[in-house]
């Protein structure tokens, strides 16, 4: 239980930091959600939407804000676990974070 609580923590300042568009360094990047998250975006969203196409479909869908958040579209979208849907709804997050400068 304190271990899912830590994890908790650690996704929501992962996301907190990502909408900043800040990283705390280290702290998401040691969290084993986070490799437990992109090893599920890997393996399973991966194989219908290729990298950027993911990261497209996903500024998209947060950009809407017509009522369904990104991680209740999830809960239907192949990601049934509430826990890992956080930690990969956190990481698509970083992922933008991440690209946006780049590109
Ligand atoms: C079996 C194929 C398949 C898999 C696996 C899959 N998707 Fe999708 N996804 C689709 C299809 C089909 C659509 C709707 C058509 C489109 O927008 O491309 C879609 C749409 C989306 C959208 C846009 C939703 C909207 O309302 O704008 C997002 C975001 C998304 N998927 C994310 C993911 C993520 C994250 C994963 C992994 C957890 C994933 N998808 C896994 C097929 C898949």
């Amino acid at each position: 239980m304190k271990r899912r609580t830590l994890a908790a923590v650690v996704v929501a300042l992962a996301v907190v930091a990502g909408w900043a568009g800040t990283r705390i360094p280290g702290a998401a990047d040691q969290s084993p959600g986070v490799e437990r998250a992109r090893a599920h975006v890997e393996k399973t969203c991966a194989g219908c939407h290729p990298g950027p196409v993911l990261d497209t479909l996903v500024r998209q869908r947060l950009a809407r804000k017509d009522g369904g958040t990104l991680e209740a579209f999830l809960a239907g979208h192949h990601v049934p676990d509430p826990q890992l849907r956080a930690e990969v709804v956190a990481h698509l997050e970083a992922r933008l974070a991440g690209s946006s400068s780049g590109s």
